[in-house]
């Protein structure tokens, strides 16, 4: 399955990600996770990502199409990803349609996660993550690890993200609003969004996700 995961900072995209990617065999690609390994690895685009990051803002499409189109070419990515992050804006979008085109695929459905903005904010506030992958992600109240301030999966040191500070966070639900938010009416337009609430346990999500999912596939 080829799918894209959409919603705002904090819907839980990640968290969803990595358990539907293991149920459905698929590699979880997040350009928000290849940015912050740049940045730990010191790599240039790594210090160009941290500047836009840390204000809250978009990285510049050139370079973010560049990464992601590197990322599912390689052979894991070969019968299906799911994209969490990617494409941010339409014309992320429209580079991605092309990409697809070109090697004669499509994607089988866009899954939007709902989630209200207070609840964003409490989910942000309390999120902790994996010094050595951020994709290992932990919640202080919701999703504790079981030593505070290590992570279950490695043992790495949990942390905060640099940009989950209340004033970034809210130029970064600004930029979902603007520029993110229109891809769901550009994914509408070609049948392919499947909206559900994020909100409830974890484990309820991901099976409200799978359900969807199978309902999407089935109509098709
Ligand atoms: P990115 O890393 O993608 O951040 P984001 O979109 O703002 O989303 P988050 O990672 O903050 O939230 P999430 O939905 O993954 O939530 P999570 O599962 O962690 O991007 C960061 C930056 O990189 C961007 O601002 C931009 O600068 C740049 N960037 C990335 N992609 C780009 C692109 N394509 N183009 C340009 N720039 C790009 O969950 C949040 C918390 O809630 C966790 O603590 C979790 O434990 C908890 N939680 C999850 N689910 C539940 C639940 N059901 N109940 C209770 N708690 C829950
Ligand atoms: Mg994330």
């Amino acid at each position: 399955m080829r799918i894209v995961l959409v919603g705002p900072p904090g819907a839980g995209k990640g968290t969803q990600a990595t358990r539907l990617a293991d149920k459905l065999r698929v590699p979880h690609i997040s350009t928000g996770d290849l940015f912050r390994a740049n940045i730990s690895q010191q790599t240039e685009l790594g210090k160009l990502a941290k500047s836009y990051m840390d204000a809250g803002n978009l990285v510049p499409d050139e370079v973010t199409i560049a990464m992601a189109k590197d990322r599912m070419e390689q052979p894991d990515a070969e019968n299906g990803f799911l994209l969490d992050g990617f494409p941010r804006n339409v014309s992320q979008a429209e580079a991605l349609d092309e990409l697809l085109k070109t090697e004669g695929i499509k994607l089988d459905a866009v899954l939007d996660l709902e989630v209200p903005e207070e609840e964003v904010v409490k989910r942000i506030a309390g999120r902790r993550i994996c010094r050595n992958d951020s994709a290992h992600v932990f919640h202080v109240t919701y999703s504790p690890a079981k030593k505070e301030g290590v992570c279950d999966v490695c043992g790495g040191e949990l942390y905060q993200r640099d940009d989950d500070s209340e004033d970034t966070v809210r130029t970064r639900l600004e930029v979902y609003h603007t520029q993110t938010e229109p891809i769901i009416d550009y994914y509408k337009s070609q049948g392919l969004v499947v909206t559900i609430s994020s909100l409830g346990p974890v484990g309820e999500v991901t099976q409200r996700a799978l359900e969807a999912l199978k309902r999407e596939d089935d109509g098709k």
